[in-house]
């Protein structure tokens, strides 16, 4: 566990005095006090660290704190969880986290926490469709094709993702389910370094949020075959959805939230909403979105009430879909 001791708490203990001291635990009317560390699951220049990093920036300013950015990769981001489930109750470790939450506890059997008891939910973050794309030389050109190539040769295409549990890996078993294939898996520490060897050729195919592949597509250093979302996204207008193309069942949407440990106390969580509250409400924030085909979710959203009341629904959602798939991640 990772004791985080607060200015005020070391300022106690050079004066000697214990009961001043407190033990050590942060005051809530007083926080934040110190650098808060924000902990990504999943690889730097990834689709989960670009949204942690664009809103780290507003929260710090409305907190009076710096916000520093953590990757702490592996296990499709499970690690990450054991590690925020297990710190210091006091506000100083925030966790990043996305539909992997919901999945993580069917994928998971002996997962080291509970989503639903171990933490405190401080407010969704921004719900990002995903993409469908391939490496730029790969031989289908459209998601139909794509379906009859994989079907014809399922013994040799490749399919990466940011391992059991992360969404890439959620949206590529719709995908292996509908079409009704076995693919090989490739599985990365996030999938920013999985895009980079897409573009490079290494790996075939795999789905991935918009904001990590949005400007690749539009740049044509990937293929993009479909967005995952019942909608089309405006910043890919010339993606077909994925009904619209032929896979109805291949519908996923990556949303993302904030947790803290469970005994975090609600004046320090009511910090953290309000705080996430003014960075969704950021112009900045709101227009990088939209360039990566997200937007922050809206307003009523970002309070932990809606935050668990989403959680709870996704794991009953995908709990089923998964133990009948057979996955596991270990
Ligand atoms: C990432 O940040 O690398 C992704 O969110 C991984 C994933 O869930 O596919």
């Amino acid at each position: 566990m990772r004791r985080h001791i607060p200015l005020a708490s070391l300022a106690c203990l050079t004066m000697l005095s214990l009961a001043a001291c407190g033990g050590g635990d942060a005051d809530p009317a007083s926080y934040p006090e110190d650098e808060i560390t924000l902990v990504v699951p999943f690889s730097a220049g990834g689709p989960t660290d670009t949204v942690a990093r664009l809103i780290a920036e507003p929260m710090a300013e409305e907190l009076g704190a710096d916000i520093v950015v953590q990757n702490v990769e592996g296990a499709g981001g499970t690690i990450a969880g054991g590690q925020v489930a297990d710190a210091d109750a006091d506000g100083y470790e925030v966790l990043i986290h996305h539909i992997g939450m919901s999945t993580a506890p069917a994928l998971y059997p002996d997962l080291a926490y509970s989503p639903l008891e171990d933490f405190k939910t401080v407010g969704l973050v921004t719900d990002v469709p995903m993409t469908i794309v391939a490496r730029p030389d790969f031989e289908p050109e459209t998601l139909e094709e794509l379906v009859t190539y994989v079907k014809e040769n399922a013994d040799t295409v490749t399919l990466a993702n940011a391992g059991v549990g992360a969404a890439s890996q959620l949206c590529g078993l719709l995908i292996e389910q509908a079409v009704g294939v076995d693919l090989t898996e490739v599985p990365y520490d996030g999938t920013g370094p999985a895009l980079t060897d897409l573009v490079g050729g290494q790996v075939d195919f795999m789905c991935d949020q918009t904001t990590n592949t949005a400007s690749q597509i539009q740049a044509g250093e990937i293929k993009g075959y479909a967005v995952t979302t019942p909608e089309p996204v405006e910043a890919l207008p010339d993606l077909p959805t994925t009904a619209e193309a032929g896979l109805p069942d291949v519908e996923v949407g990556v949303w993302h939230g904030l947790y803290v440990p469970a005994d975090t106390p609600d004046e320090i969580v009511e910090k953290l909403t309000a705080a996430l509250e003014v960075a969704l409400e950021d112009q900045n924030v709101i227009d990088q979105m939209g360039t990566l085909g997200t937007t922050p979710v809206p307003a009523e959203d970002v309070t932990p009430e809606a935050h668990t009341a989403k959680l709870e629904e996704q794991i009953d959602l995908w709990t089923p879909i998964i133990e009948e798939s057979g996955v596991t991640g270990g």
